[in-house]
């Protein structure tokens, strides 16, 4: 038997990655930006365990067995068994059933990049199980889009590409996480239940009925890619904080503009996207940044120096208290670091 355990870490887009011009490779329309987040803090740990013993393929998430047929896995498991090596001299490992249990420390399918970090760790743990060498982004792409980003850590570009068949659809590490150390993520969690409509579904939607989509994806993020890479590159935060939110807000506008149009951003979602600006002004100063993905859930960037006060504002802005609870819960806070490499 052999056993390989895993852990890969979520990343959070700054330039979105929305629309597929080809949805069985998952190929995007627009390069995306994002950054690594600490893989102690949110992640996925995945064991994949091989034997010649197994009488069948098993796959439990989160502690409860799901259909392993699922045409993702597939996909993925027939991508990595074109890139074994098979020397027919050894027991051939290859040829062995696998059983896979995979979890999440965070909400599954919250709008929290939980499939990205699923796939990341499950082509990582693969990868490794096979002895397969050199880039796996392209595997882990294909298992979802955005997981080819938490391959690398810091921060990650996922380069489009051009060829028909995928092979130059890959991620990059633009930056190691120590390239701007005092960088800091902050997740306000509004909402962890499960989101109504899928990206994958809702994607193809917005591919087929937003207008605002393809003018996004042809005229403007090739120049927000740029703008970034070079305010990453400067650690300039008041224009990576500019860009960010700008990116986000219109990633929400295609939402809105696809027909029928998706909702990921709540009441709360609102009045913290209207804090962080209150705040910035009051500041006179780009302190903090918000991003939201495909849900309720806010991502805060901002600098360490400023997270202490950005918290305790927080504190008293969107109190636990019971006359919110209703549909906030309480925002749970954490302050999440970039991690290192998978
Ligand atoms: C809003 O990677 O989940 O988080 O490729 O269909 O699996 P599939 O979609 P997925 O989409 C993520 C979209 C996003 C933006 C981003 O992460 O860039």
């Amino acid at each position: 038997m052999k056993i390989v355990t895993c852990i890969a870490p979520v990343n959070i887009a700054v330039i979105k990655y929305w629309g597929k011009r080809d949805n069985e490779l998952i190929l995007p329309i627009n390069d995306s930006i994002s950054s690594t987040l600490d893989a102690n803090q949110m992640c996925a740990k995945t064991t994949i365990m091989a034997s010649p013993n197994f009488l069948d393929n098993k796959l439990w998430l989160n502690g409860q067995e799901e259909n392993f047929d699922q045409p993702r896995l597939k996909n993925c498991l027939k991508e990595i068994k074109k890139r074994i090596y098979t020397d027919e001299s050894k027991e051939n490992i290859v040829n062995w059933n696998i059983h896979i249990c995979s979890e999440n420390n965070f909400p599954t399918a919250a709008g929290l990049a939980s499939s990205a970090a699923g796939y990341a760790c499950l082509v990582f743990a693969l990868a490794k199980l096979y002895n397969i060498e050199g880039d796996i982004s392209g595997l882990a792409r294909r298992g979802s889009g955005s997981a080819c980003r938490s391959i690398y850590g810091g921060w990650v570009k996922w380069c489009k590409g051009e060829a028909a068949d995928g092979s130059d659809s890959l991620a990059v590490q633009l930056a190691p996480p120590s390239h701007w150390a005092d960088m800091r993520v902050i997740i306000l969690v509004v909402n962890e239940s499960r989101k109504k409509h899928s990206s994958t579904n809702a994607m193809k939607t917005s591919m087929s009925t937003s207008t605002l989509l393809t003018t996004r994806a042809e005229t403007i993020v090739p120049a927000r890619i740029s703008d970034m890479e070079a305010a990453i590159k400067a650690k300039d935060f008041a224009k990576f904080a500019d860009l960010t939110m700008r990116d986000s807000n219109q990633f929400h506008a295609i939402c809105l503009d696809t027909y029928p149009p998706c909702f990921y951003l709540n009441e709360v979602s609102r009045s913290i996207i209207e804090f962080v600006h209150e705040y910035n002004d009051f500041k006179e100063s780009t302190q903090v940044a918000y991003t939201y993905d495909a849900g309720p859930n806010a991502c805060l960037y901002t600098l360490e120096n400023n997270v202490s006060e950005l918290l305790a504002v927080i504190d008293e802005v969107f109190p636990t208290n019971a006359a919110r609870e209703e549909y906030i819960k309480g925002i749970p806070v954490k302050t999440i670091q970039l991690s290192q490499d998978v």
